[in-house]
């Protein structure tokens, strides 16, 4: 998926709004006990989606795969369900079947990054071009 690199950021940057805006609620509120729910946001969400989304950039045979969206889909949907279960549980202190469901489909997302990775061709190095003298 050609332009896979632009999506998962954007993915990212909204993650980080999501982030910031549940920050700033949970501070001027004062709800200290969903600060670990923030803090999974902007990790989960914005820091690894940017990351995954630069990996892209950086390896653009990775985007050849056919297993690059599904991986962004699982990923993504997977971080939703357990940051939904996470808000639950700090909420209420009670594990609940988001969370735990989310978390093997956020494991298996990174894993499938990993797949990906690991068995894509190595890049070809790039042509060095010296100025005409
Ligand atoms: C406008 C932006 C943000 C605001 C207003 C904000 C606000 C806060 C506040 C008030 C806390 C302390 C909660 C407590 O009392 O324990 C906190 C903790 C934290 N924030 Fe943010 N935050 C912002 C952005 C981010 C982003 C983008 C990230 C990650 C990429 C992040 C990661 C964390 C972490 C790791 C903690 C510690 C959580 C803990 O102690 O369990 N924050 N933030």
């Amino acid at each position: 998926m050609r332009n896979i690199d632009k999506i998962y950021a954007s993915l990212g940057l909204a993650w980080l709004i999501g982030a910031a805006a549940f920050g700033t609620w949970l501070g001027a509120s004062g709800h200290p006990n969903f600060a670990q729910s923030h803090a999974h946001i902007g990790l989960l969400g914005f820091v690894a989606s940017v990351l995954f989304g630069l990996m892209h950039k950086a390896w653009p045979e990775l985007r050849q795969s056919r297993l690059a969206l599904p991986q962004l889909v699982v990923y993504e949907v997977g971080t939703v369900v357990l940051l939904t279960g996470k808000v639950m549980i700090d909420a209420s202190g009670q594990p609940n079947l988001l969370l735990m469901t989310g978390a093997p489909i956020v494991i298996i997302g990174g894993a499938m990054f990993l797949w990906l990775f690991v068995k894509s061709p190595a890049t070809a190095p790039a042509t060095m071009l010296s100025p005409a003298e």
